[in-house]
């Protein structure tokens, strides 16, 4: 038969086929809640405007809160004739109080309806990451507290540079997911207003009430155009990019987790609860989180690109393509909760193999910028002669065999007469680092004050 819906227009039904590519309901089901509370606030509006008796609204209303009960508890029969939520909710509520169910869909189309949805269901997601987000800057404060001194190679190219704190290098970290914070409060600020009432694309004749409804869903304000309130779908795709700079810092780290992991960098030990063995070789202990998380990240990037390709073809108003900017959001949406509180674990249960930092940051001539800058201080020469000095001194060094600090005096002079005993003060990594005081440098009584202004904020 045809759709009941539309059944007046329509002498036969859709063609299986069809069926199956119009349905959005396999995936549009989780944005049930949302959907309820919507026709819950407009059921309100709609009996405080006169426009339904209040006890068709009562009923309404009660019969959305039957409808939401069958779906958590798992009875509901979800139909995919009926292609969505918005019409498997209304069908079954028309089964619940009789045709006066009918009269919920006044003054509103699912245009606006799943405009509505969709919105409220991205924003309880910015919600989720501004919860979980300060949960992983945490982590990483606790591990850059307990190592603010600890040093380590810092790296360019993935070459040894200088020597860097370890707590100077976590709180690189939290910099960033906190500037991914920032990103998603201001998103949801922006996504804030109520689509509800755009009706189908034009607003509508009735009398309706925006702001009650605005105001009962949480919203800051209703949108002010219909035609752009029903076709946005700015507010999901600035929700992708904020995961996506977000997934892109946590890949960084995931990358350096496994690189430290591994036998020959020996930087970190995860522990067994984020790590797998193998089956075959007894010694593996494999960084499996940070690596599935490092390639779930691509899923992100994939939504936000397939859903600008959705969009950016599409003439004003609603067209069915917007069916599809569903799916892909939330599968990112899951990757980026697991991802998140997957590393929240393991920044939260590494430990730091502090003697190898340290034998690693005083390899690879690590000081030699301090030597040159020693150059500079002391004996005022210009900076580039310095480097060159300092460059000398590393290929003597490296032909030798040995580290700058192994250096005798007699071979220092025999580059620069006027090198002294003092030199081999500013050699030492502790020194190297302890020395980085200009601000925002990684010297340890920075990154203790770091700490206890990220400790305030967090608080
Ligand atoms: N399931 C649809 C979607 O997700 C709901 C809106 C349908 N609107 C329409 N004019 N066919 O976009």
């Amino acid at each position: 038969g045809s759709n009941k819906m539309w059944g007046g227009r329509f002498a036969q039904g859709p063609d299986a086929i069809m069926e199956a590519i119009n349905a959005s309901i396999g995936y549009d089901r989780r944005m049930a809640p949302q959907d309820i509370e919507g026709s819950r606030a407009h059921a309100a509006m709609l009996a405080a405007q006169g426009i339904v008796t209040d006890t068709d609204a009562e009923a309404m209303r009660e019969g959305l809160l039957t409808v939401l009960s069958e779906i958590e508890g798992g009875t509901f029969a979800f139909s995919t004739a009926l292609e969505d939520i918005h019409m498997n909710v209304e069908a079954r509520l028309t089964e619940i109080m009789g045709p006066a169910a009918g009269r919920l869909h006044t003054a509103r189309s699912r245009n606006d309806q799943v405009a509505l949805d969709f919105r409220m269901w991205v924003r309880d997601q910015c919600d989720a990451a501004i919860d979980a987000l300060p949960r992983l800057i945490g982590a990483l404060v606790a591990q850059a507290e307990a190592g603010a001194d600890w040093v380590m190679p810092g790296f360019t190219h993935l070459q040894t540079a200088q020597p860097v704190t370890w707590g100077h290098h976590m709180l690189a970290y939290a910099e960033m997911f906190a500037r991914d914070l920032s990103r998603f409060t201001d998103a949801r600020r922006r996504m804030n207003e109520c689509p509800l009432g755009a009706a189908a694309l034009a607003g509508t004749s009735f009398p309706i009430d925006r702001d009650m409804t605005a105001a009962a869903l949480g919203f800051d304000r209703p949108s002010a155009n219909s035609l752009d309130a029903v076709s946005d779908r700015d507010f999901a795709l600035e929700f992708l990019s904020s995961a996506s700079l977000c997934a892109m810092h946590l890949s960084r780290l995931a990358e350096e987790l496994v690189i430290w992991s591994s036998a020959q960098f020996r930087f970190v030990r995860l522990s067994d609860r984020w790590t797998t063995g193998s089956s075959i070789m007894p010694q593996k202990k494999n960084p499996d989180a940070a690596e599935l998380l490092r390639a779930k990240i691509g899923r992100i990037f994939g939504a936000q690109t397939a859903l600008l390709m959705v969009m950016k073809g599409l003439p004003l108003a609603y067209s069915k393509d917007m069916q599809e900017d569903k799916e892909q959001v939330f599968d990112a949406a899951d990757s980026l909760m697991l991802a998140l509180a997957a590393m929240t674990g393991m920044v939260a249960d590494m430990t730091a193999e502090k003697d190898n930092l340290e034998a690693a940051a005083s390899s690879g001539f690590s000081t030699a910028t301090d030597l040159a800058d020693w150059l500079v201080r002391e004996l005022d020469l210009p900076f580039r002669e310095a480097h060159h000095v300092t460059g000398t001194l590393v290929r003597m060094a490296e032909e030798a065999g040995v580290d700058l600090p192994d250096l005798t005096l007699d071979q220092m002079k025999s580059v620069h007469d006027g090198i002294t005993e003092d030199v081999f003060g500013v050699l030492g990594v502790h020194n190297s680092v302890a020395s980085r005081t200009s601000y925002g440098g990684t010297a340890p009584d920075n990154v203790r004050a770091q700490v206890a202004r990220w400790k305030e904020l967090l608080a």
